[in-house]
């Protein structure tokens, strides 16, 4: 039985639930990964940009079973951004094979049909299931990236020391614990924008960028509601006062030991220099003093994106695997939900 379901005013035991299924799913899926925490697990689910909204379902083999404690048997949600919705659909590996995603994805479409949305998109990890699950329903690959992880035990820190040292003069690398200070904002929105053909990609949800200071306020207030911890390094061109250079890294409370690289961005006008070597290499460097927990970091890059790429593989960054975007035109996706009911 599918149901919505709000994890703004879910009683905890519903959370612990959706965290033990989203697990189960990590642990066959995802082996290496670290499981997923309860801390501030429910913000991350209930908490959006404003103007977004996150709708979601859960799959109970019976009214309140999660109540007697039983497992439940699959999540889903759509994130509603502007004219497309971004779905997950989770189910355990116990309940696999029963029909349980299908009905989750309806669910889904009916909803994003009934609001009026054109397009859905989901990021399928290369490997598991759900590559060959949304083909079958007509979804289509429209992008790929490679997910990189570094381990931190690997680093050469001396030589990291040179790379973060390594950048042309006139410029200055500061750090930011938990974000840029607002008066940089309007010079760190103008980078990102100025830059947009070389960030390094977050996941789906978390685009589009902060390209104005607006936007950038909100993305910062709604990642700390979240329980995502920014941490950021600018390179600063001394004669301009401009950002020439930031990277992201966002420590999640739920999953405190693996770190998210979010954007990387060299202006064009200062590609060359050894900026995107250098933040990058003091990033690592301020997140070791920073966040002692973090183990690994993890990114997503283009296979286009060869400078990133090149400066990843000298970090130590080694590839994991395939993560593809999917989409599809809603009325289809309904038509063909229908037809294989
Ligand atoms: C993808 C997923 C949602 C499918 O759930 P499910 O309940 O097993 O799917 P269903 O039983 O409804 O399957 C519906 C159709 O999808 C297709 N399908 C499902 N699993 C598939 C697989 N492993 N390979 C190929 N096709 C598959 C089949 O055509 C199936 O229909 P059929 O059984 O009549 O052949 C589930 O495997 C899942 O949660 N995966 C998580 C993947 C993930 O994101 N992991 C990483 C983060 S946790």
């Amino acid at each position: 039985m599918v149901r919505e379901w709000d994890p703004r005013t879910a009683p905890s035991v519903e959370i612990e639930a959706v965290l033990s299924s989203l697990n189960a799913a990590v642990a066959a899926d995802l082996p290496d990964d670290p499981p997923w925490r309860i801390d501030s697990f429910r913000e991350y689910l209930a908490v959006t940009m404003p103007g977004e909204r996150r709708i979601c379902w859960i799959a109970e083999a019976a009214p309140g079973a999660t109540h007697r404690g039983e497992p439940l048997l699959g999540t889903a949600n759509v994130l509603l951004l502007g004219e497309i919705g971004v779905i997950e659909v989770i189910v355990p590996p116990a309940a696999r094979h029963q029909g349980i995603g299908r009905e989750l994805l309806s669910a889904v479409a009916n909803r994003a049909y009934a609001e009026g949305f054109t397009s859905l998109g989901v990021e399928a990890i290369g490997d598991t299931p759900a590559v060959g699950f949304y083909e079958r329903y007509g979804f289509q690959c429209a992008f790929v990236e490679i997910r990189n992880i570094l381990r931190l035990a690997t680093v050469d820190w001396l030589n990291l020391g040179e790379m973060a040292a390594g950048v042309g003069s006139g410029y200055r690398i500061e750090y930011y614990p938990g974000g840029p200070p607002e008066e940089l904002y309007e010079a760190y929105a103008e980078a990102k924008a100025a830059g947009r053909d070389s960030y390094e990609a977050t996941d789906l949800e978390l685009r589009p960028s902060s390209y104005d200071p607006d936007r950038l306020r909100s993305s910062l207030a709604t990642l700390h509601a979240r329980g995502m911890r920014p941490h950021i390094v600018v390179g600063l061109h001394e004669p301009s006062g401009k950002i020439a250079g930031l990277t992201e890294v966002v420590v999640a409370a739920q999953h405190p030991t693996r770190a998210d690289q979010y954007d990387t961005v060299v202006v064009p006008a200062h590609r060359g220099y050894g900026l995107g070597r250098a933040i990058k290499a003091r990033m690592l460097f301020e997140l070791r003093s920073a966040e002692p927990r973090v183990t690994e970091v993890q990114t997503w890059n283009a296979f286009e994106n060869e400078p990133l790429l090149k400066v990843n593989s000298e970090l130590g960054f080694q590839p994991d695997r395939q993560w593809c975007e999917y989409d599809a035109e809603v009325a289809d996706l309904v038509r063909r939900l229908e037809k294989d009911n």
